[in-house]
């Protein structure tokens, strides 16, 4: 089984994707983290990553966990991830990955943003995540606090709705819903409603239920 999770920053696909894997015993791959890792080694390369001809070169020369998940966290290598997204012969790079990792048996969770729509269209079941921007800053707020981080609210927002901005309007693989994809929109719901939501959902696809 291949289950395509997609969604913007902080609505909860990770976690989700994450406990959906456990539950069906599939592997998962939070696919946001190979282009923070692509983002990453441009960075530490000395290169902008708006430059397109090094992001091209690291997205072909990536290695799968390179850098530990720990290390990719930053806000500032999510907008970098972001930026480098953007760049079609970056994405192009990492679909052979995703997609043999999807064909991996016993089957895998993946989430993203084109994982129903692009990577993975035959996907047997695609949930969209989403929040309201709100709800999401309010979350990567409450995440940053947790870390010890200072983090001012408006200026979290003002990230998230910059973040969103590009994922949509990107000419290549932009961020949306597929037509066949289930929304969830976790705005009033706390983590384990949200898991239990997307489990109902697959579960009424797979006995060929339309989900409520
Ligand atoms: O999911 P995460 O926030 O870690 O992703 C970081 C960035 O990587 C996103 O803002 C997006 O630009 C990009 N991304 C993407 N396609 C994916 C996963 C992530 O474009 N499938």
């Amino acid at each position: 089984m291949i289950i395509a999770i997609d969604g913007p920053a902080a609505s909860g696909k990770g976690t989700i994707a994450k406990r959906l894997a456990a539950h069906y015993g599939l592997r998962h791959l939070d696919s946001g983290l190979l282009y923070r890792g692509v983002a990453k080694a441009v960075i530490e390369g000395g290169r902008d990553p708006a430059d397109r001809d090094a992001a091209v070169a690291a997205a072909r020369a990536f290695e799968p966990g390179r850098y530990p998940a720990s290390a990719l966290k930053g806000d500032d290598v999510a907008k970098a991830a972001s930026q480098v997204a953007a760049i079609p012969q970056v994405r192009e790079a990492l679909i052979a990955f995703q997609r043999s990792f999807a064909r991996t048996r016993p089957g895998a969770v993946i989430d993203g943003r084109d994982i129903g729509t692009v990577i993975a269209p035959d996907a047997d079941v695609k949930i969209f995540v989403t929040a309201t921007p709100e709800e999401r800053a309010r979350r990567r707020l409450l995440e940053l606090q947790g870390r010890g981080e200072a983090a001012d609210e408006a200026a979290v927002l003002a990230d998230i709705l910059a973040r969103d901005a590009r994922d949509t309007g990107r000419a290549v693989a932009p961020l949306r819903q597929a037509p066949d994809a289930h929304l969830l929109d976790t705005t009033h719901l706390a983590i384990d409603p949200a898991v239990r939501a997307a489990i109902d959902i697959v579960e009424a696809v797979r006995a060929g239920r339309k989900p409520a």
